[in-house]
């Protein structure tokens, strides 16, 4: 299932990262900021559960989220950038790496790093990457996670290509995606246009 997360605050956001002239500076944080608000919607149906609390008048059943429970994984390195904004509004998550880089002849994904935290099959996984443009290094993320059994598994990105969706939904049509748009089409190079360029580049200031 696809969601796209049209609230205005995401939106204006991403308005002013895609511009060129935005600097490393600026585009780094207001990825960590739409990490904070994207991190709100993805988790808006998290299960919780009661814990009898005292106010100071009495005593009541109130609900908590295990945020122990979550994990999330950003996909080296642009992931990364979406990761600080998460761990802002549930600073008690776990946090897996998968390390992929795409073939630039191929646009296949290799996997070069892999670490997840223990007892994944009670976990609930996040999964971070700006950019779903081929939606190879998305399937393959998630197909390694797959094998650590967790118990649920969602995918977040900033900006996805039609291609890159469709191929996700055919390869993994049980995770759901997250996304702020979704743009024309992939161009030659695998690159999402208008797109907003190389978010790693982008958050790093490699270019
Ligand atoms: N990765 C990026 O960083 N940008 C794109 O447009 C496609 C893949």
């Amino acid at each position: 299932m696809l969601h796209v997360v049209d609230h205005p605050l995401v939106q204006h956001k991403l308005t002013l990262m895609r511009r060129r002239e935005t600097s490393t500076n600026n585009f780094r944080r207001m990825l960590g900021e739409i990490g904070a608000l994207m991190a709100y919607e993805v988790t808006r149906d998290m299960p919780m559960q009661l814990v009898d609390i005292d106010t100071p008048l009495e005593r009541m059943q109130s609900p908590l989220i295990d945020g122990k429970k979550l994990v999330f994984v950003p996909i080296l390195r642009a992931g990364t950038g979406l990761l600080d904004g998460f761990l802002s509004v549930i600073p008690a998550a776990r946090v897996g790496h998968v390390g992929l880089y795409r073939d630039p002849d191929t646009l296949a994904a290799v996997e070069y790093y892999f670490k997840m935290p223990q007892q994944m099959h009670e976990r609930d996984v996040i999964v971070l990457d700006p950019m779903l443009a081929t939606g190879n290094s998305a399937v393959a993320a998630i197909t390694r996670i797959k094998a650590t059994h967790p118990r649920s598994i969602r995918f977040v990105c900033l900006v996805a290509s039609p291609e890159g969706v469709r191929n996700f939904a055919g390869a993994h049509p049980d995770v759901a995606v997250y996304t702020a748009a979704v743009d024309r089409q992939l161009n030659a190079h695998g690159y999402i246009v208008p797109g907003l360029g190389d978010a790693g580049d982008r958050i790093f200031g490699t270019t």
